[in-house]
């Protein structure tokens, strides 16, 4: 196998580095997930953003070994030979004995090798398997449990590639592997390398507890009893005893266990039985534009595409000011409850009520995207967007009459006639348009035909708080359950895209171990709330002195009832709702400049620590583990902004000549150059302060910063 060169950690520019020696050279690192190259939540947003960077530390050592998915491998992945001889005889051998192993480059930034695996080509070891890990464990797997039955072949057939993998006969010394494996779908495979004492270095990641997520999404005190549960007794009860036991295996039998956060780590404690040695937070792949303002000009572009959706879909019902018109979103996984769709929903009847009686002229449309099973589109919603388009057309079709007797006129060197500019022709073509955009019912709430419409969650919810798009309602909702796709004929957008055009992402989640959404608004400039539950908040709220100020809004949903979590949720949309443009500008121009926290080239080094240690672990003779100070994890925070928090009582235009009415860009742009030389004059100090300098830091320059 070709050899990695050895590793010299740093960091970005402006954070703390974490200069680290540690030599590589012989080692092989297997990354092992249900989701590589297979989107279905935050573990692909994971794994697809970590890759560039790992692969820049590996090089051609850096293998991720997933499912084969034939629609994701004709999208996304490059099949090619194993460029690797030991991993080409591996695999060669694997499909000489009846199995499918597939190799590839996957197509996304750093284009890392992959390893995909066709677990139902080898179904047929199903049950001997199983038969297997019962006499091994006492696991036994329902066949009726499909996911775990997938489980099974997956952790099955990862064992043994990577004992194929150790089968040297070679004379020189073998790689040292690390296998790092994600979440309880790909735990097995960890388990059985130890069971049959492999020579692997293992690291089991959780994102999420499986007891975790089910005790949650049922009427449990969870964070109040974590101590106090019958983990057996729970997980039989909802009958996930097996999958459980696979996650618990994982998370002993691993020589690191990490978890995405501290409020998880302590999740995984109590619940999985081991406190994991390393958190390894989640980061993203954040892109710097060279003009600064790009994220801006992206929003307002992104913006105009969302508010040509919202003119279709509210044909016949246009009667509010789409320049005033704020867009809030909820997007990811559909766990109603968990994922706090309950409590948004509750706070927008109360901020409806609030923008109505204080007769606001702000409208909010809320979006939720959560895939949920559907048979298509409605009828309804298709239409707006044709009557939008005929709209459109119709108005083509004038202008261009307009403009050829406009053009005639002036060739004759005479100014035209304007009454005679459009004629009746022209009148009957607009009139009929017009007519087309009648409508008997309210604009619709969902975007799809749900399948189980009657039993819908959110749906229910709406039904009962009685938010149905009517005229008078200032707080609007469309619910799209399917994710985003820029090839959709009603929205055209991929996610990113629409995330960048709204004002506002609303995540207030109840069971979040990390929670992808409201990290992605940070990089892309867009304010978000998020809860003091979620891996996320948390982590923002220890290394930000004041996140409000940067529109990180932060629910309290640990200390208080859901009845004062939704008065504070509700506050938070109406104190937005009072923003100014200019504000709102200022505002994203703040949550932008966080980046660099949520940057894997800071955020790595977590996973980087976790492999040395499982080296060290592993292979004691040959690495040698320092750990860092832990309170290294922990020291930096984001100073207070210089100038005050834009509330909308305190921001004031700075030039008299100004009057409120006016939001003129340019004047924007002038403050929020001023806003930003300040924050940036002030953000220098702790940018190179030392972590170890975690108590000065904490209680002075950031404290007072104003
Ligand atoms: N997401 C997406 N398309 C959408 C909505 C969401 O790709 O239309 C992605 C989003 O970018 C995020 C992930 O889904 O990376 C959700 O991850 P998160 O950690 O927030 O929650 P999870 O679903 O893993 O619990
Ligand atoms: C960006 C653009 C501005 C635009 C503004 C709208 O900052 O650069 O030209 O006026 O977005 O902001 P809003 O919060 O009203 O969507
Ligand atoms: C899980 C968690 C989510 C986290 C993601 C990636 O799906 O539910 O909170 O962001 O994993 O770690």
């Amino acid at each position: 196998m070709p050899l990695a060169r050895s590793l010299s950690v740093t960091s970005l520019s402006g954070l703390e580095e974490w200069d680290e020696e540690f030599d590589l050279e012989d080692a092989v690192l297997f990354e092992i997930a249900w989701e590589v190259a297979n989107k279905v939540g935050g573990i692909y947003t994971v794994i697809q953003t970590k890759a560039r960077l790992t692969a820049e530390e590996w090089g051609e050592n850096y293998f991720l070994v997933g499912p084969y998915v034939e629609s994701n491998v004709r999208t996304q992945v490059e099949l090619i030979e194993p460029t690797n001889p030991v991993l080409k005889r591996t695999i060669d051998k694997m499909n000489a004995s009846g199995c499918k192993v597939y190799f590839g480059r996957w197509l996304i930034e750093g284009s890392p090798y992959v390893v995909l695996i066709d677990v139902a080509f080898t179904a047929w070891s199903l049950d001997r398997w199983k038969s297997e890990l019962w006499e091994l464990c006492d696991i036994g797997v329902p066949w009726f449990d499909r996911e775990a039955n997938d489980a099974v072949l997956f952790g099955f057939l990862t064992a043994w590639l990577l004992g194929e993998v150790n089968c040297w006969d070679l004379e020189i010394h073998p790689p040292y592997v690390v296998a790092h494996f994600h979440e309880w779908l790909a735990g097995l495979g960890l388990v059985l390398c130890r069971h049959r004492q492999l020579p692997v270095a293992t690291i089991f990641t959780t994102h999420a507890t499986l007891l975790g997520r089910y005790l949650c999404a049922g009427n449990v005190d969870f964070y109040n009893n974590l101590a106090e549960f019958n983990v057996d007794k729970e997980a039989g009860d909802r009958q996930i005893y097996h999958r459980y036991c696979l996650e618990r295996a994982a998370a002993h039998c691993a020589h690191v266990f990490t978890t995405v956060s501290q409020i998880t780590a302590i999740e995984a404690e109590h619940l999985l039985k081991r406190k994991p040695d390393v958190v390894t937070p989640n980061g993203l792949n954040v892109k710097k534009f060279s003009a600064v303002h790009e994220f801006q000009n992206l929003h307002a572009q992104s913006k105009n595409r969302i508010q040509e959706f919202v003119r279709g879909h509210f044909y016949g019902h246009l009667d509010f000011n789409l320049d005033k018109c704020l867009f809030l979103f909820i997007a990811g996984r559909y766990e109603f409850s968990n994922k706090g769709a309950d409590l948004f929903l509750e706070a927008l009847a109360r901020l409806n009520y609030l923008l109505r009686v204080n007769h606001s002229d702000v409208t909010v449309i809320a979006f939720f995207i959560m895939p949920a099973r559907t048979n298509n589109f409605n009828v309804e919603t298709l239409k707006g967007q044709a009557v939008r388009k005929q709209l459109w057309d119709t108005a083509q079709t004038v202008k261009e009459r307009f403009g050829k007797k406009l053009y005639e006129s002036l060739l004759v060197g005479q100014l035209p006639d304007v009454s005679k500019m459009l004629d009746k022709e022209d009148f009957t073509i607009m009139k009929r348009a017009i007519f087309a955009t009648q409508r008997q019912c309210q604009p619709p709430i969902c975007t799809h035909n749900m399948l189980e419409d009657s039993s819908d969650p959110i749906l229910n919810c709406v039904r009962r708080i009685g938010l149905f798009n009517s005229s008078a309602d200032r707080v609007k909702i469309i619910f799209h359950p399917e994710f985003l796709s820029s090839t959709s004929p009603l929205l055209p957008m991929d996610y990113e895209e629409f995330v960048r055009g709204c004002h506002l992402g609303v995540f207030p989640s109840y069971y979040e171990p990390w929670g992808y959404t409201p990290a992605e608004c940070t990089v892309m400039g867009i304010p978000s709330i998020s809860t003091n539950l979620s891996g996320f908040g948390c982590f923002m709220e220890e290394h930000i002195a004041d996140p409000t100020a940067y529109g990180i809004y932060i629910l309290d949903r640990r200390f208080r009832g859901v009845d004062e979590s939704c008065n504070q949720l509700t506050s938070f949309l109406f104190q937005f709702c009072k923003q100014s443009r200019r504000q709102r500008i200022i505002q994203r121009n703040r949550t932008e400049r966080l980046s660099d926290l949520l940057d894997w080239r800071y955020l790595g080094r977590y996973y980087i620590s976790a492999r040395h240690m499982a080296l060290a672990k592993a292979f004691p003779d040959t690495y040698l583990y320092e750990p860092h100070d832990p309170t290294s994890t922990t020291g930096f925070r984001y100073p207070r902004p210089a100038s005050v928090p834009p509330s909308p009582a305190l921001s004031r235009h700075s030039s008299p000549r100004h009057s409120e009415a006016e939001d003129n860009d340019e004047d924007e742009r002038y403050d929020e150059d001023l806003e930003a030389e300040k924050d940036r004059v002030n953000i220098r100090q702790p940018y190179s302060m030392p972590f170890k300098n975690k108590l000065s830091t904490a209680n002075g320059a950031n404290g007072s910063s104003d």
